[in-house]
């Protein structure tokens, strides 16, 4: 009883904060970036490819000035108030809401491929002590690779032969020339499909075991079986720490995963399609976007959040802390965004959650009270002239933490969650490929007259 009422109260924190983000931020006018694409187009690009577009999508929808998350037409918040993990990959990759059939028979597939020993001893011969999390989960995603074979190089061959056209059989120095002379267009049948999605469904099932097996390795554990009768969320709660979580432990990691699993072209999105572009495999890919995942200006922050948390130690030191921290022009971690000049609507559903979470924790509830306090200075100094606002990883630290995740497995545990994003865009974007080939304008010299190295100075 107790535990239903815990699992209907997080529906209904959930919905409070949609509710609260629909007041704030208006439905009109119409969404910008939504016609669909006819190429060439005209665009302004900013530093960092601000502002180009690279492809068109169904898969998801970031709206920053509105703060709007959207995945294949469905808003954030319902899926997380309604649906599960493996509902929305499923959504991710069949632009529907599964079936009771078809999510019982992907959910077996994810259950097969969740059970991969070999690869799970091959990763035990490595140093994983030695490793970072990050480090650990690429080779486990190689080492996945090799488990498959070559199969999958000859089959993505197989899939698009007409390509042979790499970049430099690409004139650079015209301008782009539309649609139809310009993108290689491959239809593929449904076998070939079928075993592309099977590998990346793959990818999914298997990144979670391996991360269950790496934080396993690193605290001096032997690495667990997945169990099959518990869902991707409460097994990769099991296979990390070796505890069956309890139903609220579980429904929050759900939530966690769901909220991570997409976002639009984004760095470690973007760089997974590049490496998938030049027809390399699914495998190859997701290393690619692991590897960009990695750096701190994309995951991450939430770990560093944790530790300035627990730095400032009470609500009494924020005001002080703040106060230095802007007076060095410095960032305050897991605020501001990229894309959203509004309040992320991932902060909105996880502060809510964390305070439930804190609740029962009192070593914690002075963390959740420094972050609240925190968040009430940025707003009342940059909320409004510079819309800087909580983002995703703000809260997240606070909502692992409570479920005894480390640190160090935060932005891991994001890419178990986004390896379904990366690899719903990459089936997106094979169906009309071209490998990715942007310009740079070259500002060095040109015509220098050769020196042989006896006379250079
Ligand atoms: N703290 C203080 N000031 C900030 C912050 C912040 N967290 N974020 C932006 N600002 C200020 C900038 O200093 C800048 O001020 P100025 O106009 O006086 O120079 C202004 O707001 C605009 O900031 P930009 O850096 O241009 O914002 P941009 O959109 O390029 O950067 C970024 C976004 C990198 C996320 C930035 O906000 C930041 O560094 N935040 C802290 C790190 C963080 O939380 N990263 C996680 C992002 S979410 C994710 O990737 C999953």
């Amino acid at each position: 009883m107790v535990i239903d009422n815990d699992l209907k109260q997080i529906t209904q924190l959930i919905l409070e904060a949609k509710e609260k983000a629909h007041q704030e931020t208006s439905w009109e006018p119409k969404p910008e970036f939504t016609q669909s694409l006819k190429w060439p187009i005209n665009c302004s690009i900013g530093p960092g490819l601000e502002g180009a577009i690279v492809c068109d999508t169904k898969i998801g929808y970031v709206n920053g000035s509105k703060g709007w998350l959207i995945y294949q037409g469905y808003d954030i918040f319902d899926l997380c108030a309604h649906s599960s993990f493996e509902e929305v990959s499923y959504l991710l990759f069949h632009g529907s809401l599964p079936t009771k059939d078809e999510l019982a028979s992907f959910k077996q597939k994810l259950n097969l491929y969740r059970n991969i020993p070999q690869t799970i001893r091959q990763l035990d011969s490595f140093n994983i002590e030695g490793m970072s999390p990050m480090a650990s989960l690429r080779l486990g995603s190689e080492l996945m690779r090799q488990q498959k074979g070559n199969l999958i190089e000859e089959h993505m061959q197989f899939l698009y032969p007409g390509i042979s056209a790499d970049e430099d059989s690409i004139p650079m120095e015209k301008k782009p020339i539309g649609e139809e002379k310009a993108i290689y267009e491959f239809e593929s049948n449904e076998k070939e499909s079928t075993e592309l999605l099977d590998s990346c469904y793959q990818c999914i099932a298997g990144l979670s075991s391996i991360m269950g097996a790496i934080v396993r390795l690193r605290s001096g554990h032997l690495p667990l079986e997945p169990d099959p009768d518990l869902g991707f969320a409460a097994n990769l709660l099991y296979m990390m720490s070796g505890k069956k979580p309890t139903p609220l432990e579980e429904r929050v990691m759900d939530i966690c995963l769901i909220l991570h699993a997409e976002h639009g072209i984004n760095a470690s999105t973007f760089a997974t399609m590049v490496v998938a572009s030049t027809l390399s495999d699914i495998y190859f890919s997701v290393g690619a976007g692991i590897a960009a995942l990695n750096g701190p200006l994309h995951g991450g922050a939430n770990q560093q959040v944790i530790s300035t948390l627990e730095e400032i130690k009470s609500v009494d030191n924020v005001k002080a802390w703040y106060k230095k921290l802007r007076a060095e022009n410095g960032k305050v971690m897991g605020f501001g965004h990229r894309v959203y000049k509004a309040y992320d609507p991932r902060a909105r559903i996880l502060e809510p959650l964390a305070k439930l979470l804190v609740n029962d924790k009192p070593q914690m509830q002075e963390m959740y009270s420094i972050a609240k306090s925190i968040e009430a200075e940025v707003m009342e100094d940059m909320g409004n002239e510079k819309k800087i606002f909580p983002n995703v990883d703000f809260y997240s630290g606070i909502v692992y933490k409570a479920l005894g995740i480390e640190p160090e497995y935060y932005t891991p545990i994001f890419a178990v969650s986004r390896v379904s994003g990366w690899t719903a865009h990459v089936v997106e974007y094979l169906k009309k490929n071209r490998i990715f080939r942007p310009r740079a304008i070259y500002v060095g010299d040109y015509l220098n007259e050769f020196i042989s190295i006896e006379k250079r100075k």
